[in-house]
């Protein structure tokens, strides 16, 4: 089979925001407790934190880390998570019928942040609480000091403000199984109100309002209008979640998914447009997607778990998904079409970071190893940064059952003019060798492949495990040709690969 793609400079989709690779933390599971903080670990720093996971968080570069939930902050108090360890209470958590110490909070994670060079993204309770939790927490996190929250912050030994600027209002209160859930009507009055307050703070904050947490909700697309009616001038993104399953063991409709992902981006997309129209506003609200994974791995285990359970465990092994060859396609594609339609989505949030549906996984007491599904993100994280590149692209497809006809080769690129390169992140989903030649001819004739990396594997559930840790890994490759301006190269069934070409 043959592919042609066609790049230039000029043919751009837009600057991507780097914030477009971030990542999440939730008081879930292992994500915490025996994830990023483990007193007593023989590589924790001062404040318990792993420094061994740390490491692999600023390997992957994320620029942002949303906190603490997902579904964790529809019933929690942040007041809970400040001030002497010793006095802060053990709670049930209602949501993953587990019980949270609070002994990490808002200060020990945004110390680690710090550590892991990254920045806080903070969700507010819009579940069982409301606007005055949230100011409350704004100011408490913000406000240099000389008022009463601010003053507790400094009390609790923090002088200078968090200076959180992205803030999510709630998260996925479409859903039924949300704390606090609510019809599009009664959650866009809140977080209109919410957005008006806080901005009343400082209207430099960057807000997001929760749109649908997956695209076969009942209420999608009509919660998004009916919300973005509520807020749309108050606002800055609508947040879209999606998570992905090949619970069927059918891998060609597996690969097709990022097609839905894709109409999901751009129906929301139109959505937006529409509010925008009728509110005759010159405001522009893009999309996060801050919550995208592969998740199913887990499901039947969690039920045991939950089920085998003693009451309310404390940080159990919940959504511990140990991931395949297969995923490293999956989200080499994921990645693909957020960087193709990094016009509307200018943030995403890979969910989660540590143990819980994560890239990084860690023994308590042991190791922390990378997963498979680490590296496409890495990839993507450190290279994809730039210019993303509006691609020609003409070459077989195939038809799937979830999202009709969908392309073998699937590829984006982004140019980094200050770096001077281009990257290529190809994914080859069929199973079938592919030849693929990519002119670049308008990028000069002065290029050279600056790095080329393959991920292939003879079996497409292969995992890495703390016995196997590089089990599933990329390899340097030198198999492509580059010559008068064009690129030559051979993808593999089922393969992976990211081609940077110094232009
Ligand atoms: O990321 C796991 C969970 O998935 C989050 O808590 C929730 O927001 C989503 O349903």
């Amino acid at each position: 089979m043959k592919v042609s793609v066609v790049a230039h400079p000029q043919f751009v989709v837009a600057d991507i925001d780097p914030r477009l690779y971030g990542s999440f933390i939730e008081h879930l599971g292992r994500a915490v407790y025996t994830g990023i903080h483990e007193p007593g670990h023989a590589t924790a720093d001062a404040n318990g934190m792993r420094r061994d996971v740390i490491d692999l968080v600023k390997e992957l570069d994320v620029p942002i880390v949303r906190y603490p939930g997902g579904n964790f902050v529809s019933a929690y108090n942040w007041e809970d998570g400040v001030g002497p360890k010793e006095e802060r209470p053990v709670r049930l958590d209602l949501a993953w019928h587990t019980s949270e110490s609070n002994e990490v909070g808002l200060h020990e994670f945004a110390d680690w942040c710090v550590s892991a060079n990254t920045e806080m993204m903070l969700a507010v309770n819009l579940g069982s609480r409301g606007l005055d939790e949230a100011r409350n927490l704004l100011e408490y996190a913000n406000h240099p000091g000389g008022s009463e929250w601010s003053d507790k912050r400094i009390a609790n030994g923090r002088k200078e403000p968090f200076d959180v600027k992205l803030w999510c209002l709630g998260n996925e209160m479409d859903g039924p199984w949300q704390i606090g859930h609510k019809t599009a009507d009664e959650y866009g009055r809140l977080a209109h109100e919410t957005a008006k307050a806080m901005r009343a703070f400082d209207d430099k904050l960057e807000l997001i309002v929760c749109g649908s947490s997956h695209s076969e909700m009942p209420t999608y697309p009509e919660w998004e209008a009916t919300v973005l009616d509520h807020t749309y001038n108050e606002v800055d993104y609508i947040s879209l979640h999606m998570y992905f399953d090949n619970q069927a063991n059918n891998t060609p409709n597996y690969l097709a998914m990022n097609r839905k992902l894709d109409d999901y981006i751009m129906s929301v997309a139109g959505v937006i447009d529409y509010i925008k129209a009728k509110k005759r506003s010159s405001k522009q609200v893009y999309i996060s997607f801050d919550e995208w994974n592969v998740w199913y791995h887990s499901k039947e285990q969690d039920k045991k778990i939950l089920e085998g359970a003693d009451g309310w465990p404390f940080a159990p092994p919940l959504l511990e998904d140990i991931y395949n060859f297969e995923d490293v396609l999956q989200v080499g594609l994921i990645l693909n079409t957020f960087i193709r339609r990094s016009h509307v989505v200018r943030i995403a949030c890979l969910a989660q970071l540590v143990n819980v549906i994560a890239p990084i996984m860690t023994a308590p007491n042991g190791p922390a190893w990378r997963q498979t599904i680490y590296y496409p993100f890495l990839f993507a994280s450190r290279f994809g940064r730039g210019k993303a590149l509006d691609l020609k692209v003409a070459g077989p497809t195939y038809r799937s059952d979830v999202a009709g006809d969908v392309s073998c080769l699937d590829v984006s690129a982004v140019h980094d003019k200050e770096g001077g390169a281009v990257s290529f992140f190809i994914v080859n989903r069929s199973d079938r060798v592919i030849e693929a030649e990519f002119d670049l001819a308008a990028f000069g004739r002065n290029l050279s492949i600056a790095d080329h990396q393959v991920m292939m594997h003879a079996d497409l559930k292969a995992v890495n495990s703390e016995a196997n840790m590089m089990n599933v890994a990329p390899k340097k490759a030198d198999t492509a040709v580059l010559a008068d301006g064009r690129l030559s190269a051979t993808f593999a069934p089922y393969s992976y690969q990211m081609v940077r070409i110094k232009v």
